[in-house]
């Protein structure tokens, strides 16, 4: 198993750290039992994910002598809203949860990010731990404390900044993770290593296939590699005033995709999507290389990820929602484009026309 250390400023968060490991489930329950004590600690987890994990989970944190209560919510996107956050607190009320109670989120960005939320205000805030169950989750929601739920007027506009006290990846629920799913971790693990790491990039270049099927050795390796990317982004800028804006590479315009679709797009097609046409902008721009541009996109079709847009897509629809993303946040549209496999900038000066040519290129 391995172990990485998020390092945080001390007078705002405390540190924690991350634990990677195949089949680590028993050793997980032991170190929550010593290192986070508790008189109830509560597993939050999806329909999915507690008919799969949940009984074995549960009797290895019962062995390791926890009280354990259970909280079920439906799988899916659907459940990351007020209301769902309503029905656990009810529950955590009605099973005596205090401000000592510990929280679990077992499963994927869903499950991590609604804990997180709750935790966060639960008795103006408690404890919790990340137990990622998706690829997703275990590179990257999991880790650096983004915690939200959704409201109608758009995605993620309820929470905040609130840090796990631990993390445990167990490389093993991959096994019985959907290849959608799946692909969506591929997109953001081929982001980490274009925004941060040339090397890991070639090897996902070397050994994409064998990722996809699940070689357990280069997944361990992987991972970890991502989670590294990411504590070192997070320890720098916890709360996204700068660098870690490069995170978003390829989500700009993967969520105005994502939303034009109605949600018909996953995360991660709409992330490959969004990756292609920054690196399609970042060559029109001089940035970088035709070349290096070419070397993402064969990348995530060999993922089998989406690279080319449907011809039926509205590309002003998704001009349109840009800009309003840009109405919610800032007053310009932040895009993370590349110099190089491995170096980012963020620039506020990509035009309405330039974005619109470089989608219409992709489509097909
Ligand atoms: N998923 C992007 C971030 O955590 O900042």
């Amino acid at each position: 198993m391995k172990t990485l250390k998020v390092s945080l400023d001390k007078k705002n968060s405390a540190s924690y750290e991350i634990r990677i490991g195949a089949d680590i489930l028993d050793r997980v329950s032991l170190l929550i039992a010593k290192n986070f004590k508790a008189g109830r600690h509560v597993v939050v987890t999806d329909e999915n994910v507690n008919a799969l994990y949940g009984d074995t989970f549960r009797d290895a944190l019962t062995q390791a002598g926890l009280n354990i209560k259970l909280i079920e919510i439906p799988a899916g996107e659907s459940s990351k809203n007020i209301a769902t956050v309503m029905e656990v607190v009810g529950k955590l009320l009605a099973a005596g949860a205090d401000r000592e109670t510990v929280l679990v989120a077992l499963g994927g960005g869903v499950v991590g990010d609604l804990t997180g939320f709750i935790a966060s205000v639960f008795m103006r805030s408690v404890r919790y731990i990340q137990i990622p169950t998706t690829l997703v989750g275990q590179v990257d929601s999991a880790i650096g404390g983004k915690t939200a739920v959704d409201l109608p007027q758009g995605k993620n506009l309820l929470g905040s900044f609130y840090q796990p006290k631990a993390v445990f990846a167990d490389v093993r629920f991959l096994d019985t993770l959907p290849e959608k799913e799946f692909n969506n971790g591929l997109a953001e693990i081929i982001k980490y290593g274009a925004i941060e790491d040339d090397g890991l990039f070639k090897s996902l270049e070397d050994g994409i296939e064998a990722l996809k099927n699940k070689d357990g050795k280069l997944l361990l390796k992987t991972v970890e590699a991502c989670c590294r990317i990411k504590k070192n982004i997070v320890e720098m800028d916890e709360h996204e005033q700068g660098l870690r804006r490069i995170l978003n590479f390829g989500h700009t315009i993967g969520h105005a995709l994502e939303a034009v679709s109605g949600y018909s797009l996953s995360h991660g097609e709409g992330v490959a999507l969004g990756m292609v046409a920054a690196g399609r902008i970042s060559v029109r721009m001089r940035y970088l290389s035709a070349q290096a541009a070419g070397r993402i996109e064969q990348l995530a079709e060999r993922a089998c990820l989406p690279t080319r847009l449907d011809p039926a897509v509205d590309l002003t629809a998704v001009i349109d929602r840009l800009k309003m993303d840009k109405k919610k946040k800032d007053a310009v549209v932040r895009f993370v484009l590349l110099k190089k496999i491995g170096m980012p900038f963020v620039t506020g000066s990509v035009g309405d026309k330039m974005i619109l040519e470089v989608l219409e290129g992709m489509s097909q």
